[in-house]
């Protein structure tokens, strides 16, 4: 007769912020099955409709906490603004509840310290949302780009166009949205950025900028490209690795992977081959199973609550280095000059 393991208790589990973001988590904790739902907290309530009993909404992570010692969460992702994110967590962490803080980790890397300081004195188990790292296409793009698929890796280039969501005030495009890219590059290009170099655009009227294009080094050396803004009247979500046998690229809107092999070229001149590059080869799209990138994200948080110490997470620290580097970004494209980046991601200072 074979075992039969029984599925983990349910933790309890809260959400923070009921807005754009948070809605999307607050359905998951209260239907994936993975937590029971002890409660939201938005002091504008529940705009979007997103809790199914209003009794556990609440104005304050303090109503929260205070409504019944017996249902006091385990977890809570926090999904308000951004500059909100370290009162938030301080409150959460004192009380003993561990948290999935939606990125950009915080406003600053002094605040994001701030809060990883917190969460670690609390000892309670911390992580960040950047959650394209559970998007299935790139999942499947790095587990490829790793076995050996494209050879030696020379370009990581990612694409995130756009039109403006109204509802971001307290950041501007760098800190909102490159930070997705700023994490992405080093996990699939394989090493730390080492330099980088942008340029900004101010075209909304906003204190903030619009706009940023990023070009910059890996450790081992492999180069990247990173565009973003709010300007763009179409959406793309399109991320390409470039290696010595063709490309793969990613489109995390649709979940889709395509690899675009370089072509067999025989030639009895091999000097003229190389001189003429690659030829466009074999085209494959991959079917991928379609997990929703959240769900997978908030099953990884749950692991590590429940003392998984591999659960499949991005760590604070890590939501750390993605905020010194676009910290970094907006150095740059302040003062015109190529930043080097310690390891860690804080800037140490132009490059000449
Ligand atoms: N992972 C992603 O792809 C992704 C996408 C969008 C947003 N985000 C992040 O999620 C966070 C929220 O963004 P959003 O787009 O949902 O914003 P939003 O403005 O739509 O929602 C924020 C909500 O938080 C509430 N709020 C404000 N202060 C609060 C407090 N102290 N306690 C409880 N609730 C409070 C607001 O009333 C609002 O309903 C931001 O950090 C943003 O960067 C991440």
């Amino acid at each position: 007769m074979s075992a039969t393991t029984a599925a983990p208790r349910p933790l309890r589990g809260a959400i923070v912020g009921l807005g754009m973001m948070g809605r999307h988590h607050a359905r998951l904790l209260q239907t994936s099955g993975l937590t029971t739902f002890v409660g939201a907290v938005d002091p504008g309530g529940d705009r979007h409709g997103a809790v199914a009993d209003p009794a556990l909404v609440f104005p304050t992570v303090r109503a929260l906490l205070d409504h019944d010692p017996a249902s006091a969460p385990e977890l809570a992702v926090v999904a308000v603004p951004t500059e909100e994110h370290v009162p938030a967590v301080l409150e959460l962490v004192a009380a003993g509840v561990s948290v999935l803080v939606e990125k950009p980790l915080a406003e600053d890397p002094a605040r994001a310290r701030e809060l990883i300081a917190a969460v670690r004195a609390a000892g309670v188990q911390g992580a960040v949302g950047h959650v394209e790292r559970c998007n299935p296409a790139l999942i499947e793009l790095r587990r490829r780009a790793q076995a050996g698929q494209l050879g030696q890796v020379f370009h990581v280039a990612t694409e995130r166009i756009g039109p403006f969501p109204d509802r971001i005030r307290d950041v501007g495009v760098v800190k909102d949205l490159a930070t997705h890219d700023l994490d992405l590059v080093g996990w699939l290009g394989g090493g730390p950025v080492v330099t980088l170099a942008a340029q900004t655009q101010h075209r909304m009227g906003r204190r903030h900028e619009d706009l940023v294009n990023v070009v910059g080094r890996l450790a081992h050396g492999t180069t990247f490209t990173t565009m973003v803004d709010w300007l763009s009247p179409t959406k793309v979500r399109r991320t390409r690795v470039l290696g010595e046998r063709g490309m793969l690229v990613a489109d995390t809107l649709t979940a889709d992977l395509t690899f675009y092999a370089n072509g067999e070229v025989t030639s009895e001149w091999d000097a003229a081959r190389t001189l003429r590059g690659v030829s466009e080869g074999d085209v494959t799209r991959y079917a991928l199973s379609r997990r929703e990138p959240l769900l997978v994200e908030l099953k990884g948080f749950c692991a590590l609550v429940r003392g998984d110490e591999q659960a499949a997470v991005v760590s604070l620290e890590e939501g750390l280095a993605a905020v010194e580097l676009a910290d970094a970004v907006l150095r740059s494209a302040a003062e015109g000059e190529t930043v080097h980046v310690a390891p860690g991601g804080h800037a140490t200072g132009a490059a000449r």
